[in-house]
């Protein structure tokens, strides 16, 4: 069984529908990357299964149990972790205030602060500043350590290289490594094709909400995943 099989989905913003029978399945420890044009409908997706979308039709299983119409406080609570698009921190709290806005879901596992500032030193010298004083990659970091906090069987990252200086971007994908070394799944929705292969299993395209290539990562060939990302 796969930790989440998501069958026929369809989600709506108001008249305008956004996904058009997507179906997927991620496994334990299986780390899926997401990507497609602007607009394609991969944060969408993400928003779907973490109970942030109510709009939608068909399917979504985590471990067996269907979870369409659960509110997102529980499905948090059940395990599943979004590190969103944009980090949505608390610019006004400290550093450390906003991590522990991850353990409000009570999750106990092997994620800790005193873990998460070993992951990420920097984050331990800058605990008592507020959020908004961090750079953009410091951010980051805060926004990760919060789903790490939460102890999630899977945690969805959207778009979390999105305007940061390459040399960061790369320490953020290094400690993917230690995260999944703890045996957390992961669904990562990635601009940077080659840097999405690099990380992943296996990838999905979405193309106007519809999922147009899933191969692994290992095997994706690049002028069929050109010909899914853009359409013919
Ligand atoms: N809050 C919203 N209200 C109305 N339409 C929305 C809303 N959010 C997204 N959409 C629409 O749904 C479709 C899918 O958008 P979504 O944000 O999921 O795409 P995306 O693949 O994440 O794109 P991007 O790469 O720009 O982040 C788009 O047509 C978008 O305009
Ligand atoms: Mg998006």
């Amino acid at each position: 069984m796969k930790l989440i099989e998501v069958e026929r989905l369809e989600a709506f913003y108001g008249d305008m529908q956004a996904l058009f029978g997507v179906s997927l399945g991620l496994a334990e420890k299986e780390c899926l990357a997401l990507v497609g044009a602007n607009g394609a409908g991969k944060s969408t997706l993400l928003r779907c299964l973490v109970g942030l979308n109510q709009r939608v039709r068909g399917a979504i299983r985590f471990d067996g149990k269907d979870i369409v119409g659960i509110a997102a406080e529980k499905i948090a609570r059940s395990g599943i972790a979004m590190v969103p698009e944009g980090r949505m921190l608390f610019a006004e709290l400290t550093v450390e205030e906003n991590l522990t806005m991850g353990m409000l879901t009570k999750r106990t596992g092997n994620w800790t602060l005193p873990r998460v500032y070993e992951l990420f030193p920097i984050l331990a010298e800058r605990r008592k500043q507020m959020a908004i004083t961090l750079s953009g990659g410091q951010q980051q970091m805060v926004a990760i350590g919060r789903g790490l906090l939460s102890n999630p069987r899977v945690m969805l990252c959207d778009e979390i290289s999105l305007g940061l200086a390459p040399v960061v971007v790369g320490q953020i994908y290094d400690s993917f490594r230690i995260i999944r070394a703890e045996g957390m799944s992961l669904v990562v929705v990635e601009q940077d094709i080659n840097r999405a292969l690099s990380v992943s299993d296996r990838l999905i395209c979405l193309l106007k909400g519809q999922v147009t290539l899933e191969a692994r990562s290992a095997d994706v060939d690049m002028t069929r995943l050109t010909a899914a990302y853009f359409g013919e």
